[in-house]
C-alpha cells in the first residue's frame, strides 16, 4: 500500500512546509529546500535509494551528444543488459540539451523556461511499481507537499499512433480520473508530445505529462486548447514515462522484456513556479548570476524582459544568454570537458 494515511501525511506535510518556509528569510523556498523535498519524499516516504547524478559525459553510448535525460544512465538496465541497483530510484541529474535528439540551444534566453543545461529531477522503478503509483506520487507532491493549487495543473496522456500501432491510453487517463483530476484538465496527444525517446535509438514508451499554468483563476476549458502550444506561461513542469519499448537502431520498435518507470521533472521550472515567478531566470538559480555579470560588466542590472520591442531587451537577452553558457560551461568543465583546442596545450 503505498498511499499514505492522511494523518500521516498531514503531519509530513505541515513538518516540510513550516520547517522549509522558517528557514528562508522571505517566507519563501530556496531551491535548495526545493531540491531537498523531492529527495526526501522519495527516499523517506517510498523507500526510493538515491544514486547520485552522473556526470554530464555520455560515456560507453555514442547515440548522445551529452547525457540528456535522467534515465541515461539506467539505460543498460531499461535494456535488460544489467542487473537494477534497486527496486526505486530518485536523483537530480545534470542535463545538457545541446546538439541530438532534444536540442534547445538555438531558444535559449528568447523564454524563461529552456536552458541548455538544467537539473532533471527524477524518480525511476526498477520493478518495483508502474504507472498508478508513477501518477500518484507526482500528484501527491506537487499538491500537497509543494502545496501547489491543482486548478494550475493539467496533464496530458498518449492518445493513439497508427504509425507505431499503439491505442490510445485510458488506462494513464483513468488514473488521473480516480486521482480526482478533472475530466476537462486530462488530455490526450500524440506521438509528438507524449512518446517519449532518449534519442535516434534507446528505450522509449509512451508517457503522460503534468503541464503548470502560471495565470491564475482561468476557466479550463478556456486554456487546456493552449496546452503544448508553446505559451511560456503554460509549460510542461513533470514527464513520466513509461519505458516498455527499444528503439533500435534500425529504426524499428521492439518490446522490452520488463515495463519501467523513467520520470523527469524539470527542477529550475519547479523552482520557478514555487518561487511565484513566471520567468526561471527570476529565480534564485539565476539572479546571484546576473549579479555577478553586472558587477564584473558595470552594465545596468538584468531586468527581467522579454518583449523584443522594449529597450532593454538586447541586454536582457544577453544575460540570460550568458548565465545559461556560464553554467553549462561550468558544469562540462567540472565534469571534465573541454573546448577542444587545435593544439593540445
Ligand atoms: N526521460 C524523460 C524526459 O527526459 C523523463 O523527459
Amino acid at each position: 500500500m503505498f498511499l499514505l494515511r492522511s494523518a500521516q501525511r498531514f503531519q509530513i506535510r505541515r513538518q516540510y512546509s513550516s520547517k522549509m518556509r522558517l528557514k528562508s528569510k522571505s517566507n519563501e523556498l530556496s531551491s535548495m529546500d526545493i531540491r531537498n523535498i523531492f529527495l526526501d519524499y522519495f527516499t523517506q516516504e517510498h523507500n526510493h535509494k538515491f544514486i547520485r547524478s552522473s556526470p554530464v559525459v555520455p560515456f560507453c553510448d555514442p547515440t548522445v551528444p551529452f547525457v540528456n535525460a535522467g534515465m541515461n544512465q539506467f539505460k543498460n538496465i531499461f535494456l535488460g543488459n544489467a542487473a537494477p541497483p534497486c527496486g526505486s530510484a530518485v536523483n537530480s541529474q545534470k542535463c545538457i540539451r545541446v546538439g541530438g535528439k532534444h536540442n534547445d540551444l538555438n531558444v535559449i534566453g528568447t523564454d524563461g523556461y529552456h536552458h541548455t543545461f538544467f537539473e532533471m529531477l527524477g524518480n525511476w522503478s526498477f520493478g518495483d511499481y508502474f504507472k498508478e503509483k508513477a501518477c500518484v506520487t507526482a500528484w501527491d507532491l506537487l499538491t500537497n507537499f509543494y502545496q501547489i493549487n491543482p486548478n494550475r495543473l493539467y496533464v496530458t496522456y498518449f492518445g493513439g499512433d497508427t504509425k507505431l500501432g499503439l491505442p490510445p491510453d485510458l488506462e494513464c487517463k483513468e488514473i488521473w480520473r480516480s486521482i480526482g483530476v478533472p475530466l476537462d484538465r486530462i488530455l490526450p496527444f500524440g506521438a509528438n508530445e507524449n512518446f517519449w525517446e532518449m534519442g535516434a535509438s534507446g528505450p522509449c514508451g509512451t508517457c503522460t505529462e503534468i503541464h503548470y499554468d502560471h495565470l491564475p483563476n482561468i476557466e479550463p476549458n478556456q486554456r487546456a486548447r493552449f496546452v503544448n502550444g508553446g505559451l511560456p506561461d503554460l509549460t510542461e513542469l513533470w514527464n513520466i514515462v513509461f519505458i516498455e519499448y527499444n528503439r533500435t537502431s534500425d529504426g524499428t520498435i521492439e518490446t522490452l522484456k520488463d515495463k519501467f518507470i523513467d520520470t523527469g521533472m524539470g527542477f529550475e521550472r519547479l523552482v520557478a513556479v514555487l518561487q511565484g515567478k513566471s520567468s526561471n531566470y527570476d529565480s534564485d538559480l539565476f539572479l546571484p548570476i546576473f549579479d555577478a555579470i553586472s558587477k564584473e560588466s558595470g552594465k545596468a542590472p538584468y531586468s527581467g524582459t522579454f518583449d523584443v520591442n522594449d529597450s532593454n531587451y538586447q541586454l536582457d537577452y544577453t544575460y540570460r544568454l550568458v548565465a545559461d553558457h556560464v553554467r553549462m560551461s561550468s558544469v562540462c568543465i567540472a565534469d571534465g570537458i573541454y573546448p577542444q583546442l587545435k593544439y593540445q596545450l
